[in-house]
């Protein structure tokens, strides 16, 4: 199958040129300024994206579809999220593997990639949570790199649920991943400093907006540096999730002075919405960790990015229904993670290019070819030029709307974005060659995705 898509705005990090993409099957055959329709090839299909932006499909480097925790399971499974996802724009999704006590971590990570297999709409990575150290864990580190995948998630918090991992150990999973050329992506909030303050608050009324006082952003600060100084103890690179406050910033900026090696990934979540929505109706609604912080870490955050002290973003989608998430008033035991994978390219255009905060190729690299390139999938993905998978968005930002609980398709059925006035939308998704989704609705198939092996993080390349 030939297509040809023509006269499209082809963005890339360094450009934005009017041309023709060749679609060979799965894959880019070339990117040029004309190719002629009716000359030697003959094509099956020709796309008109005159006036439209065409994009690399967006790489959602932190989604939780399916995520069992606190006894409940999340409303988005891997079909679901990821035909939400389809229909915003997002080609590859990367999800995560539990630690599981009877299984090794090649089986854990084989289990939840053979779940996924049957379900996903959008091709998929895979990272691997640590909870605890075994004890043969070098050699169940280098299964696992092998089966692809190279990055593994730890937690400095959340001893309840079982994802804490203590510090013993981790210098020797940091030296251990380091060696192996393997990932360490981590969620960075100081448990000690969250436990001395719930004890202060012990006894009392926990409302939504207790969250970022339980939270705050110097416990984010703190286990910044505590992983960041490990991470240059032991020479081997750290990816921050989803940091959340100019604190914890200003501990990336220190540890980068000594020469420590990080990337970092923020949240549409952390850069468009504040801790105000927590005093609100349905504050709930807003209850994620990190807690939404204060509108100067909104801007801290833009300015990161706008500055490349910020790598990338993603959604940390982690969807429950209203009615999962009004169950509890108490900030301690709100479900935790809000909804977004769809949303995620709409609102970073308005709000990062169409405000002037940077160029649409920032954007590609922020959503698409950086996330690759540190998670092992370039060039197969994250770059539209010839050989790489034909993963594209036609994204035209002449079509402006608003993002409403009820146009948004995770199952969650809402959406912390109601209202949202986008400048732009995406009207047609491409997944390896296939149209998945036009115009908000999903053509594509359950099981239609593939996993994608990843190799070593670019930061492991001199
Ligand atoms: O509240 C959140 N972010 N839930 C998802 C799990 C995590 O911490 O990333
Ligand atoms: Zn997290
Ligand atoms: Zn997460």
């Amino acid at each position: 199958m030939n297509i040809l898509i023509r006269n499209g705005r082809v963005v890339r990090p360094e450009s934005v040129a009017v041309g023709d993409i060749w679609i060979a099957g799965e894959q880019i055959r070339a990117v040029e300024k004309k190719i002629d329709p009716h000359g030697d090839i003959r094509f099956d299909q020709v796309i008109d994206a005159e006036g439209m932006y065409v994009l690399p499909g967006i790489i959602d480097a932190h989604t939780h579809y399916l995520l069992h925790s606190r006894g409940t399971v999340t409303a988005d499974g891997f079909y679901s999220g990821s035909v939400a996802g389809a229909i915003g724009g997002v080609t590859t999704a990367i999800d995560f593997a539990d630690q599981e006590g009877d299984k090794s971590l090649l089986g854990a990570a084989q289990a939840r990639i053979d779940a996924s297999r049957r379900e996903m709409a959008i091709d998929f990575g895979l990272h691997q949570c640590i909870f605890s150290m075994h004890e043969n864990m070098d050699r169940q580190l280098r299964d696992l790199k092998a089966a692809g995948v190279t990055a593994v998630k730890i937690f400095t918090t959340y001893k309840r649920e079982g994802y804490f991992i203590g510090e013993s150990g981790l210098r020797e999973l940091f030296r251990s991943c380091g060696r192996l050329g393997m990932m360490i992506t981590a969620h960075c909030e100081d448990d000690p400093i969250m436990e001395e303050i719930a004890r202060e608050y012990e006894g009392g009324p926990h409302p939504p907006r207790l969250h970022p006082v339980l939270r705050p952003a110097e416990a984010e600060y703190r286990a910044v540096r505590m992983l960041g100084e490990l991470a240059g103890e032991t020479d081997t690179p750290l990816y921050i999730v989803h940091l959340s406050s100019g604190r914890g910033l200003e501990a990336v900026d220190e540890l980068r002075v000594q020469g420590v090696q990080l990337a970092v990934e923020t949240t549409p979540h952390y850069l468009m919405l504040t801790n105000d929505l927590l005093a609100g109706p349905e504050a709930q609604k807003y209850i994620m960790t990190p807690p939404l912080r204060e509108a100067e870490d909104n801007e801290a955050l833009w300015q990161g990015l706008m500055h490349e002290k910020i790598q990338l973003i993603a959604t940390d989608h982690c969807a429950f229904t209203l009615e999962q998430k009004l169950q509890s008033d108490d900030c301690r035991t709100v479900l935790p993670g809000i909804p977004g994978t769809g949303e995620l390219l709409p609102l970073i255009y308005t709000a990062g290019v169409a405000s002037g905060r940077f160029e649409i190729g920032r954007m590609v690299s922020l959503l698409s070819e950086t996330p690759a390139q540190l998670f092992g999938l370039y060039p197969r993905k994250g770059r539209l030029q010839a050989g790489s998978d034909a993963d594209l968005v036609l994204f035209d930002p002449g079509r402006s709307w608003t993002i409403r609980n009820d146009n948004c398709r995770s199952a969650a059925g809402y959406t912390p974005y109601d209202g949202f006035q986008a400048a732009g939308m995406p009207v047609l998704t491409m997944l390896r060659g296939r149209v998945i989704a036009r115009d908000g609705e999903f053509f594509g198939s359950r099981g239609g995705g593939t996993f994608v092996q990843a190799g070593s993080s670019e930061l492991f390349h001199d």
